[in-house]
């Protein structure tokens, strides 16, 4: 029997044949929420709307009513809570997590708000749209919580919520397998540290995701394999990366495509100094640039942020880039192409096509280092031995078209020393392309 989200997801697959192969299975929860039938309401373990710390109850109610019951719906009703004591809610099977309450961080304790371990068949969801977690990040900031991880878990689905200003992180996706997230809207402040999404794992498929922040948007950590990841608003945020790469890396087919970067460090940057093992296999796929953004397409295996690790370089190889249009600020200075490979281990089969990318300024470089394939400043080259970093200066490209803009952009990014308003999920995320599925309360 077939859900109607997973009957969505395999006419998406269908319709756009190879290009979606990175997913190797489907995603979600395999049991559709009308059957799970056992409601286990916070009120009912000793919580209470306005509660000055929900933690307990949250425990309680997992503990006693969704350990005990399959097909259980841990449920927080519509209203605001506190929270006070962090949960780690580890091995629920056959389970869901009703969350249409919102949550605010009453504690600096670090570690995570919420943390789901082992969950199998999870879903993680607002009925209404409007539940989520406020983290009142400007009081503790990088002094406190993430908001939630996601460990080890497998066959679940994380939705319609609503995550702001976290004191760290907002969602980490810790390994495990066959995640779908959609329909979310995070909202932090303009500072490092305030990551949106880390995702690793396998067979996971994010899509319908909108941030802002001032670090990472939708981030591929690894270990990573089999993820397909689209329909993603960086509104004024760091951007989407794959990194920063470790010691033995290991994320292989990948797909980002419709990204709408809006005012970011970089549309996609992958990042690295030093490290070892591989990332194949990558297709970067439509991908819209505007509001002032500092960079574009960048790889950058000398990162200076981030301190050396031991390694000659992690192996880049057969990474494609299409379809790409819009602008930097100053493509000179910042230039909106940029490959600085490791010269030990130069990348390898990069592919740029119908890449139309152009500075604010009216005059860009790219600029190249050890980087070898086809389109920009690559070489073309068998032997592939290491060269150093050239710029080139190129012209605007002919076939540049104006990128369309999202109703509801930013034009800077939230502070960080005051309180950030919970914001509603939006219905669009890529200008022109209806969201993959409709937000719950309009169900
Ligand atoms: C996850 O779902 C798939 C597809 O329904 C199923 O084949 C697999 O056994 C499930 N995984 C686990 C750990 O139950
Ligand atoms: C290169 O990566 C693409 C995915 O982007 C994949 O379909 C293709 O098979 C890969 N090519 C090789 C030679 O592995
Ligand atoms: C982007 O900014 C607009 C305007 O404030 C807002 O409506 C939308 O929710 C923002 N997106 C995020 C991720 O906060």
């Amino acid at each position: 029997m077939f859900s109607l989200r997973t009957a969505v997801a395999l006419t998406v697959l269908a319709f756009t044949g190879f290009v979606h192969a990175q997913l190797t299975g489907s995603t979600g929860p395999t049991t559709p929420l009308s059957s799970k039938t056992v409601t286990c309401s916070v009120l009912d373990y000793g919580g209470s709307v306005g509660s000055s710390d929900i933690g307990p109850a949250i425990l309680e109610a997992f503990e006693n009513c969704v350990l005990k019951n399959s097909g259980a719906v841990l449920y927080v009703p519509a209203g605001n809570y506190n929270m006070e004591t962090w949960v780690t809610l580890t091995g629920g099977t056959k389970w869901a997590f009703r969350l249409d309450g919102l949550i605010t961080r009453a504690s600096t304790t670090s570690g995570n708000m919420f943390a789901i371990e082992n969950a199998e068949d999870f879903e993680m969801y607002s009925s209404t749209s409007a539940g989520g977690i406020q983290g009142l990040g400007y009081q503790c900031r990088n002094a406190g919580p993430r908001l939630l991880r996601i460990i080890d878990s497998t066959n679940f689905s994380l939705h319609d919520l609503i995550f702001v200003d976290s004191p760290e992180f907002h969602i980490t996706i810790d390994g495990g397998s066959s995640g779908e997230l959609y329909n979310l809207a995070i909202r932090g402040a303009d500072i490092g540290g305030s990551d949106g999404v880390d995702i690793s794992g396998d067979n996971h498929w994010v899509h319908d995701v909108m941030v802002t922040n001032r670090d990472e948007c939708v981030t591929v950590k690894s270990p990573a394999s089999n993820f397909l990841i689209e329909q993603i608003w960086c509104n004024q945020s760091g951007g989407c990366a794959l990194g920063s790469l470790p010691v033995d890396c290991d994320i292989s087919n990948i797909q980002y495509v419709h990204v709408y970067t809006n005012g970011c460090n970089q549309a996609m940057m992958i990042k690295s100094n030093g490290g070892s093992g591989s990332v194949k296999n990558v297709l970067f796929d439509d991908f819209l640039v505007t509001g002032g953004s500092a960079y574009a397409l960048d790889v950058n295996q000398y990162w200076s942020s981030m301190s050396t690790l031991d390694g000659d370089g992690v192996a880049l190889s057969n990474i494609t880039f299409k379809n790409w249009d819009g602008t930097v600020a100053n493509g000179v200075s910042r230039p909106p192409v940029q490959f600085l490979c490791a010269d030990e281990v130069p990348c390898t089969d990069m592919t740029l096509i119908d890449v139309y990318l152009w500075s604010d300024t009216g005059s860009a470089v790219y600029k190249c280092e050890s980087a070898f394939g086809t389109g920009a400043c690559l070489h073309s080259s068998v032997a592939a031995t290491s060269y150093a970093a050239t710029s080139t200066a190129y012209n605007k490209p002919i076939s540049m078209t104006a990128v369309p803009t999202l109703a509801g952009d930013l034009t800077a990014g939230f502070g960080s020393t005051a309180s950030i308003a919970t914001p509603t999920i939006p219905s669009t995320y890529y200008p022109g392309l209806a969201q993959i599925t409709p937000l719950m309360k309009n169900l």
